[in-house]
């Protein structure tokens, strides 16, 4: 018998809620695979008694027969892969022959956290390296000296690994004319001193290092399940997406077939995730925007302690907030109630409502089956707002022209208007409600709206961040 594979992938953003989705669909599957990104992705895992942000192992730690597999599409910071390693142990889970991690995966090295932090403030990046590494691995030399250093090159020829990394970092300095930090990777140590340890730490992953690339087609072409994790969003895809103010891989479901390390064959169907009430962190265009170009200065501003969970939460009045005029009001209110900080930088995320028109554009794009919708217990916030219901964005309006598909380029996303239409009000409180049948009927029709409007059947509703807060469809 063949088995097959699913692909879960974002239609938004970014922090969909990818991880707790995955975490109560896994059990259908054997193995799940990331097929993209790095450490940049912050999946969390809430369970009763503990909370588990994953960084770059997929979301199906929770589940102890199954295999987790990193695919040559991602970026690794060695170092990070190995904390989280450890914080998942420490929580009492075995890794032990389940991880595999691709030997062709790029390393992520000091040079392209250096030159992240130095070109990538404009786009609001998480810093972690990622575009800089993407780069290095599509130049693979600078016609003398490796560019893209692999995981399993890094393991395998130490020295050259070292050269690599002194290489790539002096030229960096020199090319950008920086002055050499004294700092390297936060720490206060000489690139050698650090080239020495990023060489001897990775020997520890020698026992996760995947050294076939049929693993994958070998396990699923004798009747294992494969689901696909993906991370970021459509809307970050490096070529799809809202173009610079994207991350540098391909998040669209078709690229778990290359970085995934499966050929398409194998593809079942495609699982969207979306969120009712809409976030973004960094920069870039935002049609749904509470608060539009305000809020994204306000959130821009919102690095180090800055409009952090704890500063808002101390200085606003919740309540007040929701029932100001002012949109961006709402947005921070929102915020603050949705707990819409960064899982992976803590900066505050701006807020926008739930755009139909993206949607429906993105269940397209990725040719998505199966819709999982989160934060829809949020959406009774709106009742305590002076809004007329709870606004979806229905068309785009360039021009005084409406459109129903998203914009090509940033400058129109930029100029798109949101035509606004308001469902009624849900005063239920969902998060404790567990089957579909329960839902009040302003919750009922919300759900078959968004069915309608994007063509895709629900099978499954966040009602809150727990694992058990989470209704399914049959
Ligand atoms: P980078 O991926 O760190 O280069 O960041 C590029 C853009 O993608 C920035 O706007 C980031 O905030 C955003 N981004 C990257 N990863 C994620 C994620 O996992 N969730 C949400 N946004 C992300």
């Amino acid at each position: 018998m063949k088995g097959y594979s699913d692909v879960l992938i974002g239609l938004q953003y970014g922090d969909e809620g990818k991880g707790r989705v995955i975490d109560n669909i896994a059990e259908e599957y054997d193995i799940t695979a990331r097929f993209g990104g790095g450490p940049n992705a912050g999946h969390t895992l809430e369970l009763s008694d503990r909370k588990i942000i994953l960084h770059g192992i997929p979301s199906g730690i929770h589940h102890p027969n199954m295999q987790l597999y990193v695919g040559s599409g991602c970026v690794v910071n060695t170092e990070k892969l190995i904390k989280e390693k450890q914080e998942i142990e420490n929580n009492g889970i075995n890794l032990n022959g389940r991880l595999q991690i691709s030997d062709q995966t790029t390393v992520i090295l000091p040079h392209h956290i250096l030159l992240d932090t130095f070109i990538g403030k404009e786009i609001g990046t998480t810093n972690n390296g990622i575009g800089p590494a993407y780069a290095d691995r599509a130049l693979r030399s600078d016609g003398k000296r490796l560019k893209n250093l692999r995981l399993g090159d890094l393991i395998d020829d130490p020295e050259c690994a070292k050269k690599t990394i002194l290489n790539n970092y002096y030229n960096t300095i020199a090319f950008y004319n920086m002055k050499a930090p004294d700092y390297i990777l936060g720490e206060k140590k000489s690139i050698k001193q650090k080239a020495e340890e990023i060489v001897e730490l990775a020997q520890s992953l020698k026992k996760y290092i995947c050294r076939n690339p049929l693993w994958l087609e070998e396990l699923v072409s004798d009747g294992k399940k494969v689901l696909f994790e993906g991370a970021q969003a459509t809307m970050l895809d490096v070529a799809k997406g809202t173009v610079p103010y994207v991350t540098s891989s391909h998040t669209i479901a078709g690229n778990a077939y290359v970085g995934g390390d499966l050929p398409p064959k194998y593809h079942r169907k495609t699982i969207g995730v979306a969120k009712a009430i809409m976030s973004r962190v960094g920069n870039g265009p935002f049609v749904s925007e509470f608060g539009g170009k305000l809020s994204e200065y306000y959130c821009a501003q919102g690095k180090g302690k800055k409009h952090n969970e704890k500063y808002e939460n101390k200085k606003y009045d919740i309540e007040k907030l929701l029932k100001s005029d002012n949109l961006l009001d709402i947005g921070i209110a929102l915020r603050i109630l949705g707990q819409e900080y960064g899982a992976t930088t803590k900066r505050p995320r701006r807020i926008g409502m739930l755009d139909l028109v993206m949607l429906a554009h993105n269940c397209k794009v990725n040719g998505v089956d199966e819709l999982y919708l989160n934060k829809v217990d949020k959406l009774v916030d709106f009742s305590k707002t002076k809004l007329k219901g709870i606004p979806v964005v229905r068309e785009y309006e360039i021009d005084g022209i409406k459109i129903n598909h998203i914009p090509g380029t940033t400058k129109m996303n930029r100029e798109a208007k949101p035509v606004i239409e308001y469902l009624p009000f849900i005063k239920q409180d969902l998060s404790s409600v567990k089957k579909y049948e329960d839902l009040c009927p302003e919750a009922k029709e919300f759900i078959t709206i968004v069915e309608i409007l994007s063509g895709c059947k629900i099978k499954g509703i966040g009602v809150g961040a727990k694992r058990e807060e989470f209704i399914k469809v049959e």
